[in-house]
């Protein structure tokens, strides 16, 4: 069972240029809250209560911050500073002392997900010992994300990053979990043309051992990257909708730690 998470906020951000010059994009506010809640709340309803925050150079106060004490969520937060923006799996290297052997959910701190049933689904996918699951979602943005395609068997036949043509729509979302030996295969990638090391390139190295998983977020579930302004947006007015109309909450991480009765009253 996964104990810990990575929220993945660093990165350049520079689709959000200028507001990213002085902030990390997952501190700014998606309808009410800072962005990073969202993913981290997803984590606390899978019941993840170990936290790694892989942050950018002088934000750790602001995040500090804007998280509150996590005791009073009954969660544990580390931080670490990522220099550079060297890529995602560029986070297993930097957290491999506190991975400390053990598998390990990672998600990105840009990323929204949404659904009845999603947590559920994705809990129970935490029950891996060993290999790499990924979680894919029904989009028309195939040119811009990693996409899995299928053979007639349904059989994972191809990941192929930010392809220009292909006959699938899955494409791969923010999250995903790797075994013990996540930081060492990492660790072995070489950076890629844009001089990042590629997930796509990490997740390959688990399907050629034939220890890949895909799990797929029903088209019932919203999924949304929020890393440009559109989406920012976009993402903002959906929160606000549900909530308007609900009177529940989205992403409500002391609500969250209450019901899982991490904390009292
Ligand atoms: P991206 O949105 O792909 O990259 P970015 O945040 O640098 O933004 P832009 O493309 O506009 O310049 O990153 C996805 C998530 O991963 C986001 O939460 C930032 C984070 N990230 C890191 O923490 N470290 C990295 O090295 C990279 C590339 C991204």
């Amino acid at each position: 069972m996964i104990k810990k998470a990575i929220i993945l906020c660093g990165g350049t951000g520079s689709r959000m240029f200028p507001l990213t010059h002085s902030i990390n994009k997952q501190l700014l506010p998606v309808y009410d809250k800072p962005m990073f809640y969202y993913p981290l709340s997803l984590m606390m309803l899978c019941g993840i209560k170990e936290y790694v925050f892989v942050i950018n150079q002088g934000q750790e106060l602001n995040f500090r911050k804007a998280l509150g004490n996590p005791d009073d969520l009954g969660i544990r937060v580390e931080f670490v500073v990522q220099k550079n923006p060297k890529g995602l799996p560029d986070a297993f290297i930097i957290t491999k002392e506190l991975i400390k052997n053990q598998s390990i959910a990672m998600i990105l701190g840009d990323n929204f997900f949404y659904g009845n049933m999603l947590s559920p689904i994705i809990k129970d996918s935490f029950k891996i010992k060993n290999g790499c699951n990924i979680y894919i979602y029904p989009s028309n943005k195939t040119s811009a994300y990693g996409v899995v395609e299928f053979d007639k068997k349904n059989k994972i036949k191809k990941i192929i990053e930010k392809p220009n043509k292909t006959n699938s729509n899955s494409i791969i979302t923010g999250l995903y979990v790797f075994d013990k030996n996540v930081s060492n295969f990492a660790k072995k990638l070489k950076p890629s043309r844009r001089n990042e090391l590629e997930i796509v390139d990490l997740i390959n190295l688990y399907k050629r051992k034939n220890k890949l998983k895909v799990i797929k977020l029903g088209r019932g579930s919203a999924w949304m990257d929020v890393g440009n302004f559109f989406d920012l947006q976009s993402t903002s007015n959906f929160i606000e909708n549900i909530e308007q109309r609900q009177s529940f909450k989205i992403g409500c991480i002391e609500e969250i730690a209450l019901n899982n009765k991490w904390i009292n009253k």
